[in-house]
């Protein structure tokens, strides 16, 4: 199939790169021409697992890229992969969404064989409804599903296993409303469906809202699991001893079942903040998701309320490990360490920030917060560190205590290996 994705961002090209492995030619567009450029030099502006190694297999022979959205017009159906950020209210900001649909809507105008265009993008039920099948509409000067037709598909991958998960995914979500669009999300997911894969097929709004609900559902899996570990740390009981064996229980399942820090990320804060958004609007009270949010906030601080068990923070040079949100990616959206550094900046005699990764250009957003990328110099001199994120790296932070003023690790992920240099204190353990 001629395949057209619309945003080369974590998704868009991890997906673009797939469906070109599955054997479609595939076009990548997006309006960053610097990602565009770099894209057809095989370069890969994200740090995500074997993304790089399936770009570089597939760039130049069945994938290509370009800021030409014209080029949806030669494919038989377009993937939209733009962002849906959070706008200042908490609600979803559905512009780029509703700029590409327009764009994509324009592009398709003069065309003569049918095309589907198939929203990846998390975009909310309501949207779905009565925003986007107007935009195209108004774009296409027709009426949806006499040529042009509208599918969505939304997105389960997870940074850091998204192109092994996208290659065989849990479960495949299809809502549209007529034949000819289930039979091409068949045939763009032919290399997957077999008589094992779940495929979900419904409407375009329970489509949507299914993402929406596998998100809050984990987020507020994650908020539970803390709350709980919080309390088993105040009487004096490991937290994870209690939940490994809670999640014995296969109607809890093992998975996601790991205190810490705080969840973050691009998708778990926005769609959170979207549901209660959207439930407020429609007159519900989400207050049980309020809370799940309000915990997640609260959690982060739980790390200095430990460390000012250990030293006086307004004297102490703590370092913060990691930045990213989590590992083996370098995105610092949604990660719990900015909130932790906003809380510290102006409490510390000085304030570090490491990573391994490029996430730690999280301190650029700040005027007191000094980036050092290695561990061992970051460590040097400082009285505490408090690790945000499970780089596996950090198991061996021991190496470096020698080095510390105060070899104080507060510990938010359990990652560490503690030894008996150490003064060490988990989060929920
Ligand atoms: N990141 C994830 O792991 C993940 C997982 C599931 C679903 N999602 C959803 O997928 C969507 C995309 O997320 P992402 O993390 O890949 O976003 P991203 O910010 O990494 O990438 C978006 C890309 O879209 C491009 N773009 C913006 N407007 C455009 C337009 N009008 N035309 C063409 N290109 C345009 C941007 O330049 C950027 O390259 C979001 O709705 C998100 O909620 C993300």
């Amino acid at each position: 199939m001629n395949v057209s994705v619309v945003g080369s961002g974590y998704v868009g090209t991890t997906i673009a790169g797939v469906f070109a492995e599955w054997g479609h030619d595939v076009v990548a567009v997006d309006i960053d021409s610097a990602r565009v450029t770099a894209l057809n030099a095989g370069e890969v502006p994200i740090e995500e697992p074997g993304l790089q190694a399936l770009i570089t297999a597939h760039i130049g022979e069945r994938l290509a890229a370009t800021d030409e959205i014209d080029a949806v017009a030669a494919g038989e159906c377009t993937v939209i992969t733009v962002p849906t950020p959070t706008a200042d209210d908490g609600a979803v900001d559905t512009t780029a969404v509703e700029t590409a649909v327009g764009d994509i809507g324009s592009a398709l105008q003069d065309g003569a064989d049918d095309h589907l265009v198939i929203l990846k993008s998390t975009v909310p039920p309501r949207t779905v409804e009565r925003v986007v099948p107007h935009r195209l509409e108004r774009a296409l000067g027709e009426h949806l599903g006499d040529r042009v037709h509208l599918a969505v598909n939304p997105e389960f991958q997870a940074q850091g296993t998204a192109v092994d998960d996208f290659r065989d995914p849990q479960k495949l979500v299809f809502g549209a409303t007529d034949p000819w669009a289930f039979e091409t999300l068949d045939r763009l997911y032919g290399a997957v469906i077999d008589s094992e894969r779940a495929v979900v097929r419904t409407d375009p709004p329970t489509a949507a809202m299914i993402k929406y609900a596998n998100n809050v559902f984990l987020a507020s899996k994650l908020s539970v699991v803390n709350e709980l570990a919080n309390i088993c740390k105040v009487h004096g009981i490991d937290g994870y001893a209690v939940m490994d064996a809670v999640g014995m229980d296969d109607r809890i399942g093992a998975r996601f079942m790991r205190s810490g820090a705080g969840w973050g990320g691009s998708c778990f804060p926005k769609d959170t903040d979207a549901m209660i958004q959207e439930a407020e609007e429609a007159g519900y009270d989400a207050a049980l998701l309020r809370a799940v949010r309000e915990q997640n906030d609260r959690q982060p601080m739980r790390l200095i309320e430990l460390l000012e068990g250990h030293l006086q923070v307004e004297e102490a040079t703590v370092t913060v490990c990691g930045a990213a949100f989590k590992p083996g990616t370098d995105d610092i959206r949604g990660t719990r360490s900015r909130p932790l550094l906003t809380a510290l900046e102006h409490r510390t005699a000085a304030l570090r920030l490491t990573d391994p990764s490029g996430a730690i250009r999280l301190a650029d957003e700040f005027d007191h917060v000094q980036a050092v990328s290695e561990t061992a110099a970051a460590l040097a001199g400082a009285d505490a560190a408090i690790v945000m994120t499970a780089w596996p790296q950090y198991s061996r932070l021991g190496e470096h205590v020698e080095g510390m003023r105060r070899p104080i690790v507060i510990d938010g992920r359990r990652v560490v290996e503690p030894t008996p240099a150490m003064v060490y204190e988990g989060l929920t353990w």
